[in-house]
């Protein structure tokens, strides 16, 4: 049942924000397993858009903050309590403010100071806070989302190295590629979501979460992925990957599956990079043990991405009718091997989602391809 509510609300999201499946999935992912999630990217990737219309949709406080590299603890924490003064304490009064939120974000995350950062990194390291600055206070806080433009100043791995490793999952957006998304885009409805989560609907679903089994296939698996990460260099904390199984329980519990299966080992690609050039190599690798299949759908897509550019590169003329004819055939090409991975996928009772993603958007691309170039449509 709630599984269902989950899902509908995954769909609205997708039709509010266009290629944003992924961090969406991140979002809920992280809701599920009470966890960090950090997104990064260019002014105007509708991040706050998102952040702000999935928490809407969440019961519960929500507490939003743009940070600057002057913000106080007050406007974070809440102003100092003049009555707890009175008798020599140091407290705050933290109503409305992030130690009472179910729902955080953080705009700009990586302006923080010291400061805050102090407080910061308890809450989202053991959902701890620390009042009087000793008696240490369990938190309610679900989820916490941080945003921002840019990568923390000094890299990831200096002053805010410890912030930058609390975000459990991390995901970059980019602007909109495809064409046609993008024109979805400029007509899209001010429609919002309709499917609401009571925070009690969310706190049951990660007791169910914690409830699904990790089998010993999926922990060989990992130790696999392991090895050859190291095997490359890509040395990931013991903690990191010991904190990588509750996320695959809330995916897999996404998914309907009562025990993790390789398919929802897709979310590590966003759980193990560190450095942003380290991306593409590790989601090549955890896409791999994930499922092969989409590591070759992605292959076909990406060649069909490069016929596109090549047209779009051509000036009009004889040349690009004939680019334009053998364009069509590659790509008739590669929706034939795309439909055989999909009835793969399927007989190996595995996923088919992405590669008929992929699958659909080919098919869009070569209509594209008559229309424009061969029909001059
Ligand atoms: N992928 C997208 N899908 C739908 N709307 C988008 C998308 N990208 C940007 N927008 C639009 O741009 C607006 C601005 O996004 P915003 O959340 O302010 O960006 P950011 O926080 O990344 O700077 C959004 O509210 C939305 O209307
Ligand atoms: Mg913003």
């Amino acid at each position: 049942m709630i599984n269902k509510t989950f899902a509908a609300l995954e769909q609205e999201l997708n039709s509010c924000f266009l290629e944003r499946a992924e961090v969406i999935r991140g979002l809920l992912v992280a809701a599920i397993a009470r966890g960090n999630i950090l997104i990064l990217g260019a002014p105007g990737g509708a991040k706050t858009a998102i952040a702000e219309c999935l928490a809407q949709q969440l019961g519960g406080v929500f507490f939003s903050r743009l940070l600057t590299k002057v913000s106080t603890p007050e406007e974070l924490f809440g102003p100092l309590s003049l009555k707890a003064l009175e008798n020599d304490q140091y407290k705050r009064v933290t109503a409305r403010k992030l130690p009472e939120a179910d729902i955080a974000v953080i705009d700009e995350v990586f302006k923080c100071n010291s400061a805050v950062l102090n407080t910061l990194l308890p809450i989202m390291n053991e959902r701890v806070y620390f009042d009087d600055g000793s008696t240490p206070r369990q938190i309610p806080l679900q989820v916490l989302v941080g945003l921002s433009n840019e990568l923390p100043d000094g890299g990831t791995d200096g002053e805010l190295a410890a912030l930058w490793d609390r975000f459990d999952l991390r995901y970059t957006v980019e602007y909109i590629k495809d064409e046609r998304n993008f024109a979805g885009m400029l007509q899209l409805s001010s429609a919002k979501p309709r499917t609401t989560i009571s925070l009690q609907e969310l706190t049951t679903v990660q007791k169910q979460a914690e409830q699904v089994k990790i089998t010993g296939d999926i922990i060989q698996a990992l130790v696999r992925l392991w090895k050859e990460l190291r095997a490359q260099g890509f040395i990931i904390s013991d903690r990191r990957f010991r904190n990588c199984l509750r996320f695959l329980q809330a995916h897999a519990w996404l998914e309907g599956r009562l025990e993790v299966a390789d398919d929802d080992i897709v979310i590590l690609s966003h759980m193990l990079w560190t450095e942003p050039e380290q991306i593409k190599a590790i989601r090549k690798m955890v896409l791999g043990f994930a499922n092969p299949l989409v590591v070759k759908a992605n292959e076909i897509f990406d060649g069909a991405l490069e016929w596109k550019a090549k047209l779009t590169a051509t000036p009009d003329g004889a040349e690009r009718t004939a680019l334009a004819t053998e364009a069509n055939h590659k790509l008739k090409a590669a929706q034939r091997m795309l439909t055989e991975l999909i009835k793969q996928a399927k007989a190996e009772g595995k996923s088919s989602v992405t590669i008929t993603e992929r699958l659909a958007a080919i098919q869009a691309m070569n209509e594209a391809v008559v229309n424009t170039y061969l029909l001059g449509l």
